[in-house]
C-alpha cells in the first residue's frame, strides 16, 4: 500500500515514521522542502504522480496566536491545501485522512463535545481548521478527520517541553487553571491514524480522538513536574490574567464515545505522559 505523507517532521509526522513500519507500506513522507502545501499545483501533481492508496495530511498553520495577524498563510495551508489535496484524492480513488482540532468547538457546555455538536470557532487557527474539515468532507467521500486535542509529541515544541524547561529555570509558575480539556500523545494520535488505515469498513466521517481523562493546563502541568521530578511550585490562575492574542475554548472536552465504538486505541494522557517521559530522549 502506498502512503502519502505531508507535514511529515511535525509533531504527528514524526510520530508516524515511527508507527507506520509495516514492510507492505510504501510511505513517501514530504515536508515543507519536498512539498509546500501553499504550492496548489506541487500538491496536486505529487498525488496525483505517487498515486497512494492513503494520503495523510499532518501539515498545518499551527501558530495559534500568530495567525492572527498572518490569516492568509493560515488560509492557505489549513483550508485551500486541504482541498486541493483532497481532490486530489478523490481523483485518484484514495483514502484521505485529515486531522483537526478540539479548538473547532467553542462553547458553554460543560460536558463532553460529541462530533455532532455546533461548531464556533473564535480564532484564525480555529475558523481555517474547520473551513479545512469542510473543504475535506466535500471534496472526498472517503475523508476520515480526527479532532483532536494538546498535542504533546516527543519531537518539537510543545507545553510538556515548555514546562520541563520552566520548572528547571523557575521556583514558581503561574498556569491557567480555568481551560479545561485532554492532552494527547502524538504517537497516540499516530497509532489511532494506524487503526483508520487498518480498518477498511471504518465508516468516513469525523471522528474525535484524544487522551482519555479530563485536565487544566494547571493540571496538566502539576502532573509534568511530578513526572520529571522538578520541584517548581505551580499556581493557578484564571485566563484573564493570561492574555492571548487568540481566543482559546474554556471547555473542550471531546466525547469519545463513536472512536470508542469504532474501536480506536486509547490510553488515560496520564499513562501517556509517563511513557513520553520514559521515551524522552532529553532526560
Ligand atoms: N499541536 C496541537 O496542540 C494540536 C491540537 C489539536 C489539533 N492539532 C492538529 O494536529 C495536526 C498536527 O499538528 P502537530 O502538532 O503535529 O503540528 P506541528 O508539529 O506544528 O506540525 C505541522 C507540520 O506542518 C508543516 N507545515 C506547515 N506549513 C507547511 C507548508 N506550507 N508546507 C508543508 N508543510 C508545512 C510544518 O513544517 P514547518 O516546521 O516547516 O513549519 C510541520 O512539520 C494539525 O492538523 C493540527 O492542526 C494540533
Amino acid at each position: 500500500m502506498r502512503i502519502l505523507i505531508t507535514g511529515a517532521n511535525g509533531q504527528v509526522g514524526t510520530a508516524l515514521r515511527r508507527t507506520l513500519t509495516n514492510p507492505s507500506y510504501e510511505c513517501l513522507f514530504t515536508d515543507r522542502d519536498e512539498l509546500d502545501m501553499r504550492d496548489e499545483d506541487a500538491v496536486r501533481e505529487k498525488a496525483l504522480s505517487y498515486k497512494p492508496q492513503v494520503v495523510i495530511n499532518c501539515a498545518a498553520y499551527t501558530a495559534v496566536d500568530k495567525a492572527e495577524s498572518d490569516t492568509q498563510a493560515c488560509v492557505e495551508i489549513n483550508q485551500d491545501a486541504v482541498r486541493v489535496l483532497a481532490e486530489a484524492c478523490t481523483s485518484i480513488d484514495a483514502r484521505f485522512i485529515h486531522i483537526s482540532t478540539d479548538y473547532v468547538y467553542h462553547n458553554d457546555k460543560n460536558r463532553p463535545l460529541l462530533e455532532s455538536d455546533p461548531t464556533d470557532p473564535q480564532s484564525v487557527y480555529a475558523r481555517t481548521k474547520l473551513a479545512g474539515e469542510k473543504e475535506a468532507l466535500s471534496a472526498c467521500a472517503k475523508t476520515t478527520i480526527l479532532r483532536t486535542s494538546w498535542v504533546f509529541g516527543l519531537e518539537g515544541g510543545n507545553f510538556v517541553r515548555t514546562m520541563v524547561r520552566l520548572g528547571s529555570e523557575r521556583d514558581e509558575l503561574n498556569v491557567v487553571s480555568d481551560q479545561i480539556g485532554a492532552p494527547t500523545f502524538a504517537d497516540d494520535i499516530a497509532r489511532a491514524i494506524l487503526h483508520v488505515i487498518e480498518t477498511k469498513d471504518l465508516k468516513p466521517g469525523t471522528y474525535n480522538y484524544a487522551g482519555l481523562g479530563v485536565a487544566s493546563w494547571y493540571d496538566f502541568s502539576k502532573a509534568i513536574m511530578e513526572t520529571y521530578g522538578l520541584t517548581c511550585t505551580v499556581n493557578p490562575i484564571p485566563t484573564k490574567l493570561y492574555p492571548t492574542p487568540a481566543a482559546r475554548p474554556h471547555y473542550s472536552v471531546l466525547d469519545l464515545q463513536k472512536a470508542q465504538a469504532g474501536k480506536f486505541p486509547f490510553r488515560h494522557w496520564r499513562d501517556a505522559l509517563a511513557d513520553f517521559h520514559a521515551r524522552d530522549a532529553t532526560t
